[in-house]
């Protein structure tokens, strides 16, 4: 699968490592036109290469957004229309500056995003772990219930069971907990599962609970 990361930091450049493990392609952005990937490209080429952000979105049927999240404005839209995005993204004031709406819980970030993001089929997902645990807590030959949940949300059944793929692939356990605007609010920063290093079977009994 070709796969455009968008932001190529600690959760970009660690997804991609992983994606290209599992057999994908990707195209990695940043905010200087790909400029400064070089070495993350030389070691994973040549399934990876450097891009724009127009480009490594257009590039991927499914997009990784792992940018500062009050940054998502500066993101151009169109090419994103109809693709699987997968949102990243925490919503952190001190560094993303006040979004009055984020403050007043009238919506959540990922919901900002998707409509910004007109047209694109949002999965939060990938936001409730430390980029060093996703580095090295994958196991594809642990069976599923075993495995380290990554958390999913979103409106799009369909777009959600591509991203579950993608998280089987790269060795964890996709735990859906439902539509963006509920589901996402249970993953977000100081949520029960944020940053909890959960097997699937514990994180979905630990949301049954809730
Ligand atoms: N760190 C974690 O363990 C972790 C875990 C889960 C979720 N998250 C969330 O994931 C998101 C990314 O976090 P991170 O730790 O990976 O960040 P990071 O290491 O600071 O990397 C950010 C990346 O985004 C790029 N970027 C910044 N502004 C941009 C823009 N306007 N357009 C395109 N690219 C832009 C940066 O490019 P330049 O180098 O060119 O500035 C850099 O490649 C955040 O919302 C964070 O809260 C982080």
């Amino acid at each position: 699968m070709k796969i455009g990361i968008i932001g190529s930091g600690n959760i970009g450049a660690t997804s991609a490592r992983l994606f290209v493990r599992a057999g994908h392609e990707v195209a990695l952005s940043n905010s200087r036109g790909g400029e400064g990937l070089e070495e993350l490209i030389a070691e994973l080429r040549p399934k990876a290469h450097a891009t724009t952000i127009e480009d490594a979105a257009r590039f991927g049927e499914v997009v990784l957004v792992a940018i500062p999240f009050g940054k998502f404005r500066t993101l151009p839209a169109e090419g994103f229309k109809g693709k699987v995005v997968v949102d990243t993204g925490n919503y952190y004031p001190q560094r993303d500056g006040n979004f009055a709406e984020l403050d007043n819980d009238e919506t959540t970030s990922s919901e900002l995003l998707a409509t910004h993001l007109k047209g694109a089929r949002l999965v939060k997902g990938f936001n409730t772990i430390w980029f060093e645990h996703l580095a090295t807590q994958g196991d594809t030959k642990l069976p599923l219930e075993e495995r380290r949940a990554i958390f999913i949300a979103g409106d799009d059944s369909q777009a959600k069971e591509v991203v579950a793929r993608l998280i089987e692939e790269i060795g964890f356990a996709a735990v859906d907990t439902g539509f963006l605007h509920e589901g996402g609010r249970l993953q977000q920063p100081g949520t029960a599962v944020y940053n909890k290093e959960l097997a699937a079977k514990e994180a979905a009994d630990l949301l049954s609970a809730a």
